[in-house]
């Protein structure tokens, strides 16, 4: 017999449905092997070998982290100092990050990642994505990619991140290196393929050579796109189907009508407009023309040095004008969405197990006490893993 973990008398339940954010109150959750296998009120809860009572506090899925660069060395807290007094954010500042990784041996790459890994479980985080893009060389963005398949098996292939300096000025040989040796080394260790299309990083037919290409091996494209400006970025994602168009910070109409009729996901990143003082993507705009809406981190050395979650639901809430609901759907099942996945993001029977518990009654304390610590029990596929 499979062994039945009970958690009972929780004040609120997020289980999340496709269509939007869905919660039961005063209710429990069973938990056999890595599944959910029954919800429903506290009062009608079956026996279980374990019970763990929360007391009125809220569980929510785990949260589904679907962009994030966590193989990288060195840090870049200078640049984002000049910034806040004033320095535009660039993509150039990408080849420093580029430079230290190179330089860094396996192990300090493999510590820094499990560095970022364990702080992304302690603040709720139970499933997320890791590209590469901080190498730029077949070698280092094949053993970036490999280091990340040993955290996670949404791997996303970024050779296309930035050119990188001994290619300046051959844009079109580096390309060349992304779509050949580079996708040999990389493919087998991926999932995805992601390209930075934007001005100072690679044009449309530049993107959509390499997205092409990574299909052609079996990756599924996913695409940064209008960050920094209007462009070419999101068309181009729903033009080749891809899952996520990620940043979408500047859109036209076309761009917002191109994402609702494509099903392609907007993943919105508001810890980059945080870190480099951009305006905030318009969220609602979005939800009203019927777009589905991720969250993430973006969590990197340059742009958004954040791990955390609940600080992204922050800023959506609070800038972007999302609901406290939308938010949190939108870190979970919208993550999830963007990744593809049907097994996490919700809590309903059938689920993985990957769900946190709050010090806190209801999912809007997430956002109604931004930046406080208010995650006290995390479990990946059925298992405790935050270590108390
Ligand atoms: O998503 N936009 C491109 N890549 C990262 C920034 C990386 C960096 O600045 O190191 C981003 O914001
Ligand atoms: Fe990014």
């Amino acid at each position: 017999m499979a062994r039945s973990l009970l958690i009972t008398q929780i004040g609120e339940l997020v289980t999340n449905a496709p269509t939007g954010f869905a919660a039961l109150n005063d209710a429990a959750l069973v938990i056999e092997e890595d599944r959910v296998v029954w919800t429903g009120p506290s009062a009608r809860a079956p026996a279980a070998d374990t019970v763990v009572d929360a007391a009125g506090q809220a569980v929510l899925p785990g949260f589904v982290d679907s962009h994030a660069h966590l193989v990288f060395a060195g840090e870049r807290s200078a640049e984002f100092a000049a910034r806040m007094a004033g320095q535009q954010y660039a993509a150039g500042g990408i080849r420093s990050t580029v430079a230290a990784t190179r330089a860094a041996t396996d192990a300090e790459l493999r510590a820094g990642l499990h560095r970022l890994v364990a702080e992304m479980v302690r603040q709720g985080t139970t499933t997320f994505e890791c590209k590469s893009g901080y190498g730029l060389t077949v070698t280092d963005e094949g053993r970036s990619v490999a280091l990340a398949a040993e955290v996670t098996p949404e791997v996303t292939y970024l050779g296309a991140h930035v050119v990188p300096p001994e290619f300046t000025g051959d844009v079109a040989a580096y390309v060349d290196l992304v779509c050949g040796r580079m996708l040999d080394a990389c493919a087998p260790h991926s999932r995805w393929v992601d390209v930075f299309c934007e001005r100072g990083a690679f044009g449309a037919d530049e993107a959509r050579a390499v997205l092409t290409a990574g299909r052609s091996r079996g990756l599924l494209p996913r695409i940064h796109a209008n960050q920094l400006g209007l462009g070419p970025g999101v068309q181009l994602a729903a033009e080749l189907g891809a899952a996520s168009a990620d940043h979408c910070t500047f859109l036209s109409s076309a761009d917002l009508d191109a994402l609702a009729s494509s099903g392609t996901v907007a993943t919105l990143l508001p810890g980059a407009e945080f870190g480099t003082r951009q305006p905030y993507p318009d969220a609602r705009r979005l939800l009203s023309a019927g777009v589905a809406v991720a969250l993430a981190t973006d969590c990197n050395p340059g742009s958004s040095y954040t791990s955390s979650m609940p600080f992204c639901i922050a800023l959506a809430v609070r800038d972007m004008r999302m609901t406290t609901a939308e938010a949190v759907w939108a870190a979970t099942a919208g993550g999830a969405r963007a990744l593809r996945r049907t097994d996490v993001g919700y809590l309903t029977p059938g689920a993985r197990a990957d769900l946190i518990m709050l010090d806190a009654p209801s999912h809007a304390y997430l956002a109604y006490r931004p930046g406080v610590p208010q995650v006290r029990a995390v479990w990946q596929a059925g298992r405790r893993v935050d270590g108390r």
